[in-house]
């Protein structure tokens, strides 16, 4: 299969070529194809939501389980009504508070909604993304799209067109190419068919906002710490070793002197065995690192920024070949908690506290 790629820019109003491309990316999802498509968080790869067909062809192109449940895209509020069973309450205000926007609420599902959609699940995941070629996409389509991150299963998550042709290039049917993703990280995922809302994935709106919107919100346990086989992330995704990258990552935390002096030494130590090193800095840090081959992933007083290229800097490391990567680690709130969630699992919980 060719895989078309149309340009979309960020003009407002869309212009006209605009409108055609995201037009003929609407057209490919009517009739059951795939389109890679941007949404302020990564890159997704959509099909149309309520055809089982689409969704199996989803899971097929990603290479991913199919007991690991699709997010259905919506452009507003009458689209999330015609497939879910009941909105409850806590999940008006955070929809109200939050949507279009990074965040993602699971509902009981109505009939509309295929199992081969939802994994199997008779909940379904709903989320009204704010970038506003994935909102026209949605609207123009007339259809909720189902879209995973635009990845092969495994690999870290697309922020560029060039991330998603590179994983999905004669598997799709079409990319509509609309430059850099805003955010960098998946969006915030939130349970809401139970008495208090529970966190199931850290995203851009974090726990701190959640919580201003609607007060107590617990936490899957899944989202914290190492898998313990006996307990079931509610989310089925987390349970992978998602986002992981080609060479061995460790993390290394605790107070910045004894960090670089750690990475320093566990660099050294590798590169006189003859192995291909990366280092994870800050724009801070960077000139402290003399040995490997350095990459600063943001400022350390910029979460966004961190966030922003996290994924794109895995992804160098897989294409240069890394060995081994030793990351500096983040603070573990406000935007630091989707952060550290992201780098603890593609470091398979592999961490150095100095
Ligand atoms: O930001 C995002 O959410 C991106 C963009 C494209 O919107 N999409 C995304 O999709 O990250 P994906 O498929 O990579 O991650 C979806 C996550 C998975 O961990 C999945 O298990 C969970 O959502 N999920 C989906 N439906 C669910 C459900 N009914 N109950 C619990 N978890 C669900
Ligand atoms: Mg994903």
């Amino acid at each position: 299969m060719i895989t078309r790629v149309l340009k979309v820019s960020d003009s407002d109003p869309f212009t006209k070529e605009d409108l055609r491309a995201i037009g003929a990316a609407a057209e490919v999802i009517c009739h059951g194809g795939l389109v890679g498509f941007r949404t302020e968080t990564v890159y997704g790869l959509g099909g149309n939501a309520l055809d089982a067909t689409a969704s199996a062809r989803i899971y097929a192109a990603k290479g991913r389980p199919s007991d690991n449940p699709l997010i259905a895209h919506v452009c507003d509020m009458a689209m999330v009504e015609e497939i879910t069973e009941e909105i409850p309450e806590t999940g008006k205000k955070l929809a109200e508070t939050f949507w279009p926007g990074p965040m993602t609420l699971i509902f009981k599902k109505n009939d509309r909604v295929p199992l081969e959609t939802t994994g199997g699940l008779q909940t379904v995941a709903v989320r009204m993304p704010s970038d506003r070629q994935a909102a026209e996409l949605i609207r123009m389509a007339g259809v909720p799209i189902a879209a995973p991150s635009a990845n092969t299963s495994g690999r870290p998550s697309p922020t560029r067109a060039e991330h998603v042709y590179q994983d999905l290039n004669g598997k799709i049917e079409m990319i509509l190419d609309g430059g850099q993703t805003g955010i960098g990280l998946e969006s915030t995922i939130v349970d809401v068919t139970g008495e208090v809302p529970m966190l199931l994935r850290p995203g851009a709106i974090t726990m701190e906002m959640l919580r201003e919107a609607v007060g107590e919100v617990d936490i899957d346990p899944a989202i914290t710490g190492p898998m313990n086989p006996a307990v079931h992330p509610k989310a089925p995704g987390m349970k992978y070793r998602h986002y992981a990258p080609k060479a061995d990552l460790t993390l290394v935390e605790g107070e910045t002197e004894k960090v670089i002096a750690r990475i320093c030494a566990l660099a050294a130590e590798k590169m006189a065995a003859g192995k291909k090193v990366g280092i994870i800095c800050t724009d801070e840090t960077k000139h402290r690192f003399p040995l490997g081959d350095v990459v600063s992933i943001g400022k350390r007083d910029s979460e966004e920024s961190v966030a922003h290229n996290l994924y794109a800097v895995l992804r160098e490391f897989d294409d240069s070949g890394a060995e081994f990567i030793y990351s500096e680690g983040f603070p573990e709130d406000h935007l630091g908690q989707a952060i550290m969630n992201r780098l603890n699992k593609a470091a398979g919980y592999h961490i150095e506290k100095v």
